[in-house]
């Protein structure tokens, strides 16, 4: 069986059509996909992101998934967040790919531990004027619901190991430093949103288990290469916003509306929207090659 892993679709903010979707569909089995995992930010709604679980399963690739921030938003209950009732939902829980193989989903969260040196009061005011994630009710401050979510996690690993079961492991957020961008400049206010990307405890976690092959996460929104630290292969190859893909940087050089060094949000959105229906060809022209760009793909015997 083949398994493919894929974060950040954002399927409504990028606005994918059916025949985007259906192109997805395409792609994976061209790959020779059997199972597909969503690992966070399929859209900004938890019954949304279950419908597309649901919809890519009825296609034939078995798919589950775990949240990202973006659909933590629209649940009131924080017990909902982990132990989401839908059957697609793989969070703190494995999935048997293969007698001696298990899928590992983890939505994960955020412990300010990428930002050394800064206090919680600090990142909770940050967080409140900058960021989506203010209108997530976790029930609890970050770092403790950081501790709760590792001290469910744990024994779910402990047991996997002593099964003797490789692990690939899927989760939303950032797991180590090396996967940390700091700018510099007049960038460098950003920095100080890089609390809000994961936590260094999840990565020392899963270094303690050799069994563990593979992790898969996403958010950061920034495509590394895959990178092995210690006995892991890290994956980060998130789909991301459409102001962020590659066919967009192309679609925009190629037709001479921007240069390299007007390349801002900004300057990239009102170039799309204004050549639109160009775009949107261009789009459909390329998109199969931004999804391969974005998938993790795992052969499992
Ligand atoms: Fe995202
Ligand atoms: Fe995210």
């Amino acid at each position: 069986m083949k398994l493919a892993i894929m974060s950040d679709l954002h399927v409504d903010r990028n606005y994918l059509t059916e025949e985007d979707l259906r192109q997805l569909i395409q792609v994976l089995k061209e790959e020779n996909v059997t199972a597909l995992h969503l690992a966070g930010d399929t859209s900004n709604s938890p019954a949304q992101t279950c419908a597309i679980a649901a919809k890519f399963s009825n296609a034939g690739i078995e798919t589950t998934f775990n949240f990202g921030n973006h659909e933590l938003g629209e649940i009131d209950d924080p017990k909902q967040m982990e132990d989401y009732p839908d059957p697609h939902f793989l969070n703190l829980k494995g999935r048997s790919l293969s007698e001696s193989t298990t899928l590992v989903g983890f939505n994960g969260w955020y412990d300010y531990g990428f930002l050394p040196g800064s206090t919680t009061a600090e990142n909770e005011k940050r967080k409140e004027l900058y960021l989506y994630d203010r209108a997530i009710l976790r029930g609890g401050k970050d770092p403790m619901i950081m501790d709760q979510l590792l001290a469910r996690l744990k024994p779910l690993l402990d047991e996997l190991s002593k099964k003797k079961q490789t692990v690939l492991f899927a989760t939303h957020f950032v797991p180590r430093p090396e996967f940390i961008l700091w700018r510099s400049g007049g960038s460098k206010r950003w920095n100080l949103l890089n609390a809000f990307l994961g936590s260094p405890r999840l990565g020392e976690l899963l270094a303690h288990y050799p069994n563990i092959t593979d992790v898969t996460f996403g958010h950061t929104h920034h495509r590394f290469p895959p990178t092995k630290i210690g006995s892991i292969t890290y994956h980060c190859r998130p789909f991301g916003y459409t102001m962020e893909w590659r066919l967009t940087y192309r679609f925009l050089i190629e037709n001479q509306l921007l240069k390299p060094e007007e390349f801002r949000p900004r300057t990239i959105k009102t170039a799309v929207r204004e050549n639109r229906e160009a775009f949107d060809r261009f789009k459909t022209q390329h998109l199969a090659e931004e999804y391969r760009e974005s998938l993790s793909l795992f052969s499992v015997e």
